[in-house]
């Protein structure tokens, strides 16, 4: 099996790079990668020197890169990853997101219509659902109704791949993911984040008044799923693949503190995320009764493992917190008053 693996080098593509290489014996992977901010070869220096494990610098949106990398690789199947991955960035700057997530999606289904590929898997997200008011759960069959620039793009890509399964009959699945956590997390999402801040004491900024839900999954267990589907899914599906654990992220911030041992007192309730969703909820039966998966890790472990990962890995975090992450941070947190000057 060749495997073509966009977005390797983010956080959920190396940790399914990483169990492909150890789990599958039989499969080589190349992982195409443009090097974003997101991504970075330190994630996968556990397997850079394993004779199965390929890089190649690329960009998705790029239509030469992709076909040259194509027909020299010869992949059974593309898993995409690639992604503008995150909520805030998007709402500060949304063209990043649409381009690469709409526009680079489109790219690898022309690159896999003309090339025959014979099964191509779109990697989405419980976010195109939108918020979800209690005690609905989306099921693949739900409306959607994303609420910004990320979450539409990836909408907009799903419905590209499934439109290419319907009129090009091509080997099309989407796979709709909940809020991962596990290690090597860019530290802009909430877990890694609030993580870091409490372990230097820096404030943990709260958006609005911190009841929004969010259903979260351990890495490994997305990428086992993802391995599952690539299998056995069934062509022009697709599966939502969850946690089964739905926390209000304040309660989430709080356990973080716990598992940290530093005090309450460091949470900080700052402005809103503008258009935020209140709940995301989705039942994942489909994927658990068609591939027998089940979420392995429960998330008081996951976040202890979680922890622990971000305490040894502090030149990890100094390193991707360098350059641009300083300006990032100014751009989403000076105006709510939440200041890192001391980073
Ligand atoms: P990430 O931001 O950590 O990594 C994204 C990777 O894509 C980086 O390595 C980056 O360099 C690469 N990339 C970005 N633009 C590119 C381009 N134009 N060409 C080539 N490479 C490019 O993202 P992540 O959190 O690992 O998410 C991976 C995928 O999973 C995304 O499609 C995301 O929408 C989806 N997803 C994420 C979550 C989550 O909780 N993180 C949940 C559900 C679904
Ligand atoms: O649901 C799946 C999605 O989960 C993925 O598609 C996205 O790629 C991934 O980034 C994630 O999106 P969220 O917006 O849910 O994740 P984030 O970690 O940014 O935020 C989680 C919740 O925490 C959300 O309600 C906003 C809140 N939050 C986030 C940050 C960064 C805060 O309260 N404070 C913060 O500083």
């Amino acid at each position: 099996m060749r495997l073509l693996v966009t977005g390797g080098s983010g956080f959920i593509g190396s940790a399914f790079i990483r169990l492909t290489i150890k789990s599958e014996p039989g499969t080589e992977v190349l992982n195409f990668d443009s090097l974003t901010y997101a991504g970075n070869l330190e994630n996968l220096t556990d397997v850079a020197e394993n004779s199965r494990y390929h890089f190649v610098k690329g960009n998705v949106v790029d239509p030469q890169a992709v076909d040259r990398t194509i027909v020299e690789w010869q992949p059974d199947a593309i898993v995409h990853f690639a992604a503008e991955s995150h909520v805030d960035r998007s709402i500060i700057s949304p063209q990043p997101a649409v381009e690469t997530n709409f526009n680079g999606t489109f790219q690898l289904l022309e690159a896999v219509r003309k090339h025959k590929i014979s099964r191509y898997l779109q990697i989405s997200t419980d976010e195109v659902y939108g918020s979800i008011n209690e005690p609905a759960e989306a099921d693949e069959t739900y409306p959607l109704r994303p609420s910004s620039a990320y979450s539409a793009s990836k909408a907009a890509a799903d419905l590209l791949a499934l439109a290419y399964f319907k009129t090009y009959k091509l080997d099309v699945i989407v796979t709709r993911a909940s809020n991962n956590y596990g290690p090597y997390q860019f530290p802009e999402k909430l877990i890694p984040l609030m993580i870091s801040n409490a372990i230097e004491d820096q404030p943990l900024p709260v958006y609005g008044d911190g009841t929004q839900v969010r259903d979260w999954l351990w890495v490994d267990d997305h990428c086992r799923a993802i391995q599952a589907v690539l299998k056995k899914g069934r062509s022009g599906e697709i599966y939502n693949i969850g946690g089964s654990l739905a926390l209000p992220n304040i309660d989430v911030v709080e356990k973080i503190l716990t598992a940290v041992g530093k005090p309450n007192t460091l949470i900080k309730k700052v402005e809103d995320r503008p258009g935020h969703d209140q709940r995301y909820a989705i039942t994942s039966d489909k994927v658990m009764t068609e591939m027998g998966w089940t979420p392995q890790v429960e998330f008081e472990q996951g976040l202890m493992k979680a922890v622990e990962w971000y305490r040894k890995n502090t030149d990890w975090i100094e390193r991707v917190r360098s350059g641009e992450y300083r300006d990032y941070y100014e751009k989403n947190y000076a105006h709510r008053g939440t200041n890192l000057a001391q980073l």
